[in-house]
């Protein structure tokens, strides 16, 4: 089995929201700041307002714009190199937002035989529900969601001004799921190594 203090998971934080005045860049630093104090992940943060995508895709065996090209070129190959993704999500009418679903949408073999774990917030529902439908989608993508996950109700009150949740159970909480994506990434990792996954 592969050594995870020699050679870290390679970890993708996907910042599913695109919205001016957005939140979740505050839940995405304090996730860094969880995986900082681990030796056996790195985390490359692919935040969608950095790197947005084509909305409009071509039609089957059609080739892309150039632009279109450019757009893809600075997100695909991350997602290629990740181990394992954790998902940065708020609740978008009982659903996850449409440019995370398109992020999602525009790659295929980048999630195949990979885990995701998420991390949402929101309002009463602190996001569960589009981490529920995550899950589905995922699945069609021969991706393994990871059980636990981290999820923030009326996320307005559970951070201080220094952006870190007030309650110490989230550090724990985020523990538990990284450890879990930590398990499935090495397996998964060693597994795609002795024999690739064919979808
Ligand atoms: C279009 C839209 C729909 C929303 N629907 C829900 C919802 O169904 N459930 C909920 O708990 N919060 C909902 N909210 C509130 C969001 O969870 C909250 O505004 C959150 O800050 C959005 O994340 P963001 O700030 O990163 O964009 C909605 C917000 C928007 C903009």
């Amino acid at each position: 089995m592969s050594d995870l203090n020699d050679n870290p998971l390679q970890v993708a934080a996907l910042v599913g929201s695109t919205r001016d005045g957005r939140f979740g860049p505050v839940v995405a630093n304090w996730l860094l700041g969880q995986i900082a104090q681990r030796k056996d992940m790195d985390v490359d943060v692919v935040d969608l307002v950095e790197t947005p995508l084509p909305t409009v895709m071509p039609a089957f065996g059609q080739q892309l714009s150039d632009e279109d090209m450019g757009l893809l070129g600075a997100v695909a190959p991350r997602l290629d190199a990740a181990d394992a993704f954790v998902i940065i999500t708020p609740e978008y009418n009982h659903s996850y937002p449409a440019a995370l679903k398109n992020a999602i949408d525009w790659h295929n073999p980048q999630w195949h035989a990979k885990p995701v774990g998420f991390i949402s917030y929101g309002g009463i529902s602190g996001g569960l529900r589009a981490v529920e439908h995550l899950r589905g989608v995922l699945a069609e993508l021969h991706a393994v969601t990871i059980r636990n996950s981290v999820s923030f109700h009326n996320y307005g009150d559970k951070f201080g001004p220094d952006g870190k949740p007030l309650d110490p159970e989230c550090d724990i909480a985020a523990k538990a799921l990284l450890d879990q994506l930590a398990w499935w990434g090495q397996a998964l990792r060693d597994a795609r190594a002795a024999r690739p996954y064919t979808a």
